[in-house]
């Protein structure tokens, strides 16, 4: 009710909305209407309450809820099971746990900080508190476990989207699933599954976003590596706005990798990869490759062409 509530103000963009219109519009009494909007401004929404016009919202919470996410976000099924938490360690290690209690597909897991973030390789990942999102999501793809790779690479896709359509910015990905802007990172994916022989029985979908940060909240060995999409384009961003938009993309795009196959995925990653067509040396489990990436194979793995003239499939390196 209160996530109904709060998109028709939203709807009115700062312009009254009767007590009255309100309870018709809901079902429900005008005190029951005022217990809600009593509620929305504890969250910290700025509601004002004039007795001859109504209520009008007058400004949104820096802090992220469920109320905001939910009466902004258009999606079926992803984010629609959610999970806020203020502070967590990690919300990938609690997404699991859910996945593995059988929370349903796109259950979600937000946090404003985390204080055990983890990244690729055993890496750390900085979730600074209400500067980023940080979030992990339980997907059930029915498809063979060597489908895998794909998946991380249908999620860059879907955020690449997204976020070059909320903030206008060159965000580039770098195989696999790097997002970056001027060779600097703004996001990163981790991607852990669950298989029962071959067939996948879940998948959490870890995704970090640095969208409000500033420079002091980097340490200094990250300064050169790391950016965050409010210093890239000089003004911040609506977190909300940032996860609901990337939860519809992820959305459509999982519909459309159901239904049509990895092809047009494919597509829409070379568009935007940065590691194509230039030399690189990459660092695999099974020693180095040297050679110019080409594309994606249908399975994912990144196709290379080396010295010799072979291509090579590479699964799993990082770029050096
Ligand atoms: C990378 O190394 O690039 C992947 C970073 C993934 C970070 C996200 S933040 C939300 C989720 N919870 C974690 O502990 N890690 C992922």
């Amino acid at each position: 009710m209160r996530e109904r509530l709060l998109e028709m103000l939203t709807e009115r963009e700062g312009e009254y909305i009767s007590g009255e219109e309100a309870s018709r519009r809901l079902g429900i009494s005008r005190t029951a209407v005022w217990k809600h909007i009593r509620r929305l401004t504890e969250e910290g929404y700025a509601i004002e309450a004039s007795r001859n016009r109504g209520y009008r919202l007058a400004g949104m919470p820096d802090r992220l809820t469920a109320t905001g996410l939910l009466s902004r976000l258009k999606t079926k099924s992803l984010g629609r099971s959610l999970h806020l938490y203020d502070e967590i360690g990690s919300t990938q290690d609690a997404a699991k746990r859910l996945a593995e209690e059988g929370a349903p597909e796109g259950t979600l897991v937000i946090a404003e900080q985390q204080t055990n973030g983890r990244g690729r390789m055993g890496r750390s990942w900085l979730s600074p508190k209400g500067k980023g999102l940080w979030m992990s999501l339980v997907l059930r793809p029915n498809v063979p476990v060597l489908c895998t790779p794909q998946l991380t690479l249908l999620t860059a896709a879907a955020l690449c989207r997204s976020l070059r359509r909320q903030t206008g910015l060159e965000i580039g990905i770098k195989w696999p699933n790097d997002l970056l802007i001027d060779g600097r990172k703004i996001s990163g994916i981790l991607l852990e599954s669950s298989a029962e022989e071959e067939r996948l029985l879940h998948v959490v979908a870890g995704i970090g976003i640095s969208v409000n940060l500033e420079p002091e909240d980097y340490p200094p060995e990250l300064r050169t590596k790391a950016v965050s999409l409010r210093m890239a384009a000089g003004r911040p961003f609506d977190r909300t706005e940032t996860a609901a938009l990337f939860l519809e993309s992820l959305e459509e795009l999982y519909d459309i990798y159901r239904k049509d196959g990895f092809g047009p995925i494919r597509l829409l990653w070379e568009a935007w990869s940065v590691s194509l067509g230039k030399p690189a040396v990459l660092k695999t489990p099974q020693g180095i490759v040297e050679g110019v990436p080409l594309g994606l194979a249908d399975n994912g793995a990144l196709r290379v062409r080396t010295a010799d003239g072979l291509v090579r499939e590479v699964f799993s390196a990082e770029f050096e």
